[in-house]
């Protein structure tokens, strides 16, 4: 099949996000003006440069006039923590996805431990394997479609990275120790579980 995106996809569900898949998660806390904690999952997300390491998430836009919490949180504060979900958290992350009011903090809803950062004011979460402090660099407004606003997608540089011990393996990184949760389409999860080694050619 081919179709324009613009002219409707005549399957039952749209299958773009399950094409451009899998996608990291990025687990984002942050604070709000009134310094409340949030913690919610953004799958568009990824890593956009690596010297120095600097990230992207992209907040969808929401039909009401308030934006998501994540997206006013960063923009007034500048400051917020990306973490990497582990597949035996992904329930505690799946409860953060919930469209819970700005005063709300999903680190109690989710039953999570907070712990503090060393160059940010966000909390992160203290039992992730990995925990990127961030600091906002630039944000873009997307184009939206049928008069509706677009998506809203922050930069960051990550000015500090938390590894837990259990996370190395002779100095390297080991993801199968605690098996990272990636983003499908429709419903669908999958986490990493095993890993290969390819070397680029020498030319
Ligand atoms: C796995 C997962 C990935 C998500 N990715 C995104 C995303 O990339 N962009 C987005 O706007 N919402 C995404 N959401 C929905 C948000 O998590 C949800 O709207 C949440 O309530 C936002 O919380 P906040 O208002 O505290 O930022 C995702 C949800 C899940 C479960």
């Amino acid at each position: 099949m081919f179709y324009e995106p613009k002219n409707g996809h005549g399957l039952p569900h749209n299958p773009f996000k399950a094409i451009v898949a899998p996608r990291p998660i990025a687990w984002v806390s942050s604070l709000s003006g009134e310094g409340v904690a949030n913690l919610a999952p953004y799958s568009f997300f990824n890593a956009v440069s690596d010297a120095p390491p600097m990230l992207m998430i992209s907040s969808s836009p929401v039909p009401d006039s308030r934006g998501k919490d994540t997206l006013d949180n960063i923009l007034k504060t500048n400051e917020f923590v990306v973490h990497i979900v582990p597949h035996a958290m992904r329930d505690a992350m799946n409860v953060t996805s919930g469209d819970y009011p700005p005063n709300d903090d999903e680190f109690v809803r989710a039953g999570l431990e907070k712990a503090p950062c060393n160059l940010v004011s966000p909390p992160r979460i203290a039992d992730a394997p990995v925990a990127m402090e961030c600091r906002h660099h630039i944000n873009l407004g997307l184009p939206g479609e049928g008069g509706v606003r677009g998506s809203h997608v922050i930069f960051g540089e990550v000015v500090g990275i938390h590894i837990a011990d259990s996370a190395l393996k002779d100095g390297m990184l080991d993801v199968t120790a605690y098996n990272p949760l990636a983003r499908l389409g429709y419903m669908d999860y999958s986490s990493v579980t095993d890993v290969f080694s390819l070397n680029r050619p020498k030319v």
